[in-house]
């Protein structure tokens, strides 16, 4: 099966220096927020995924052009007001839903109807989370069954700024509100339950009119119609979302180490390693620096002799959102039950994460106890697989596919993971960097690429 990979082979231990591709939600944020800026913006190590070609391929529709070569491009942003609407645009998100809700927020003052499409898995997902709010602002929306892809947005040229609540702690809805806020007259009020803040930070440094007042649970957040933006020149820095992979493998992976070089350790974005440090594991920051209002820091982890279960704390939900499934299956391997729950965002992924986590456990042979939000794992110290496992039909959600391969090479069996070009989506470089610290030892040879 061309687009398949068998693994049969557990990873022999490894000592090792990696760096993992740029992070994606500043990729993207990068590549919208130049494209309404006054000039040439030039990002380095911007990721090269199928993500971010179809964030620059929609700024293009809209007038903007670009240039982009291996992970070096420039954008050249006709300012706040030069999108170019022209009759019968369709923009397509393909998998991103990121793209999707974000760029909806700067289409609020078109002055034509555009069509917004996305792949199989994005048209599965929800964007009254996004209509709605937005059309407080004056903004119209007809959309796929009330909720999803395809949908219309009929912009409107008088905006007024709104008071918004995002409850799910969801960085996607914010993010589209405040996009919207710039085009809005007055000013517009979110009060946002946590979750990653790289719009605001992004905004703070390029001088918008905003202000934040971080809470307890919540953030409140004021910003201002914007006239003008400068351009965004940015060194992006490797993604915690891709690194937490080849964390997780390090700390399946008996006497093993690894460092990741130059990754972004936004508090916002960590919680997967406060998650790993109750689970006993030593993960350290080296070199940590800061870059435009982000933290960045080489990482180091080490194998431990032994996980420890955990009662996840509900309030690390948002920090680690995207990184539950690889925490699942380090949770398979830890000394107890381990409990996660509230987590009914994760079923609002690319596919149903918590379904998937789920199902893979059950196929390794671990015990789970799940609802509709919670799951319980029934760890085992000396788990080892001896069956085929395939993992099939899941929307293509790359991190499916990502989580299976380490769970193969760190508890052995053999496993057949369809969907290969899944990780083209976030992390296209995922099986080169596998070879990499398989090479080390030299012990198999076969690749995985
Ligand atoms: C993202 C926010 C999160 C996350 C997604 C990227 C972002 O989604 O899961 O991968 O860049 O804003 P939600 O906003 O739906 O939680």
């Amino acid at each position: 099966m061309k687009n398949s990979i068998v693994i049969r082979d557990q990873i022999n231990n490894f000592n090792k220096k990696i760096e993992v591709s740029g992070d994606k939600s500043i990729s993207i944020r990068w590549v919208l927020f130049s494209s309404i800026a006054n000039g040439v913006s030039k990002a380095k190590n911007l990721l090269n995924s199928e993500d971010v070609h179809a964030a620059l391929k929609a700024i293009k529709v809209l007038g903007i052009k670009y240039k982009l070569k291996k992970n070096i491009c420039e954008i050249y942003g006709k300012g706040i007001k030069g999108y170019k609407y022209k009759k019968n645009l369709t923009i397509n998100a393909e998998n991103s839903g990121t793209l999707g809700r974000l760029l909806l927020g700067l289409l609020i003052n078109t002055t034509e109807p555009i069509k917004l499409i996305g792949d199989k898995s994005l048209s599965k997902r929800d964007f009254r989370r996004i209509s709605d709010p937005l059309s407080k602002f004056g903004a119209k929306f007809k959309l796929n069954n009330n909720k999803h892809l395809p949908l219309t947005i009929f912009g409107n040229p008088s905006l007024k700024g709104v008071n918004y609540e995002e409850k799910k702690g969801s960085a996607q809805c914010k993010s589209s509100v405040i996009f919207g806020a710039m085009r809005a007259k007055g000013h517009t009020f979110v009060k946002a339950k946590k979750s990653r803040n790289h719009t605001e930070l992004l905004c703070k440094y390029l001088g918008l009119p905003i202000t934040i007042q971080q809470k307890n649970k919540h953030d409140e957040i004021r910003i201002g119609e914007v006239k003008n933006l400068k351009p965004l020149n940015y060194n992006i820095p490797g993604d915690i979302s891709s690194a937490a992979f080849f964390i997780a493998l390090t700390v399946l992976t008996n006497d093993s180490q690894l460092t990741i070089k130059k990754v972004n350790i936004n508090p916002s974005r960590i919680g997967i390693i406060t998650i790993l440090k109750k689970m006993g594991i030593k993960i350290t920051f080296k070199n940590l620096r800061f870059y435009r209002g982000e933290r960045i820091a080489d990482l180091k982890v080490k194998s431990p002799k032994i996980i420890k279960s955990i009662n996840c704390p509900t309030k690390l939900n948002s920090s680690a959102i995207d990184e539950f499934l690889i925490i699942f299956i380090i949770a398979a391997k830890a000394n107890g039950i381990s409990y996660f729950r509230n987590l009914s965002e994760l079923n609002q992924k690319e596919s149903p994460r918590l379904s998937w986590g789920k199902y893979i456990l059950n196929e390794m042979g671990i015990k789970t106890v799940a609802t509709k939000n919670s799951i319980k794992i029934y760890g085992n110290p000396d788990l080892k697989i001896d069956k085929k496992i395939v993992i099939k039909n899941y929307l293509k959600d790359h991190r499916v596919f990502m989580t299976s391969v380490i769970a193969a090479l760190s508890f052995g069996g053999k496993w057949i993971i369809h969907d290969k070009d899944s990780i083209k989506t976030s992390f296209p470089n995922f099986l080169n960097i596998l070879d990499q610290i398989k090479n080390l030892n030299n012990e198999k040879k076969k690749k995985y690429t």
